[in-house]
């Protein structure tokens, strides 16, 4: 895809202040969405297939540099799993349940795929000690889930979501709990870019622009490392 395709933002302009990020977010989706394209709908089928699920594993099993390894150094690093409650957004392959849902006192996986559900409950029937709860639900609505968790955790789903609805995925993760944790693909580019190919959508937000959008719903950046993983995967800790 070139830089002058719907989806690429121009290279030149000043990042985003607190106080207009959502809905610039939304308005530069809205001016570069394709006609009829609907994200979820993509997403959706992106994930449903069996072929990348396959590969997925085979990553897990063949390649030591796949992220998960990178993912699981950052959220050790910012919070205390053991004996912690957590809700996971986005399962997909459910290796951070596997991971960690031995360690916590309780882990809540939420996808809102069926076939992932399926999928990831076959894959833990293996771990029938792991204090796991999945959940089929979409982020993009509001939640029926009663908070107080430690913290929430969403590795890289928010990149997948509409962002027409960030502020409510936004709301939900405030419901759930005080302490968010996120990896998200990051972008060099100015704001944000918008790619409707990869995984179905991918909304790759530029460093100062996801903490200036925390910021604007009242959180408060307690570690922020962009770029940390094959100069894409980013972290960052966000407290309300
Ligand atoms: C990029 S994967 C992230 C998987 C996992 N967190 C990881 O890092 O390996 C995105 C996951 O989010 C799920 N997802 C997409 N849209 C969603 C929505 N609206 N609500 C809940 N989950 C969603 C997809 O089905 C997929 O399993």
């Amino acid at each position: 895809m070139s830089e002058t395709t719907p989806g690429r933002m121009p290279t030149t302009e000043a990042p985003l202040q607190a106080g207009n990020v959502l809905e610039s977010l939304r308005m530069r989706y809205v001016e570069s969405c394709p006609p009829d394209y609907e994200p979820g709908a993509s997403v959706d089928i992106f994930y449903s297939s069996d072929e990348f699920w396959t590969k997925f594993e085979r990553w897990l099993r063949e390649a030591p540099d796949f992220y998960p390894a990178s993912d699981k150094a950052f959220v050790e690093s910012v919070v205390r799993v053991d004996g912690a409650r957590a809700v996971n957004i986005g399962t997909y392959y459910p290796w951070a349940e596997i991971e960690w849902g031995a360690r916590a006192a309780e882990w809540v996986g939420l996808d809102n795929n069926p076939h992932v559900v399926a999928r990831a409950r076959d894959v833990l029937a293996r771990f029938p000690g792991h204090r796991v709860t999945l959940i089929e639900a979409d982020v993009t609505e509001p939640l029926e889930l009663a908070g107080g968790f430690d913290f929430v955790l969403d590795l890289s789903t928010f990149d997948h979501l509409d962002p027409r609805r960030f502020d409510v995925i936004l709301d939900n993760y405030k419901r759930l709990s005080d302490r968010l944790v996120m990896a998200y693909d990051a972008t060099r580019a100015p704001i944000v870019d918008y790619d409707f190919e990869r995984c179905g959508f991918n909304a790759r937000l530029n460093p100062a622009t996801i903490a200036a959008m925390l910021e604007e719903v009242g959180y408060t950046i307690e570690c922020h490392r962009p770029y940390a993983h094959e100069e894409y995967r980013s972290y960052i800790l966000a407290r309300l």
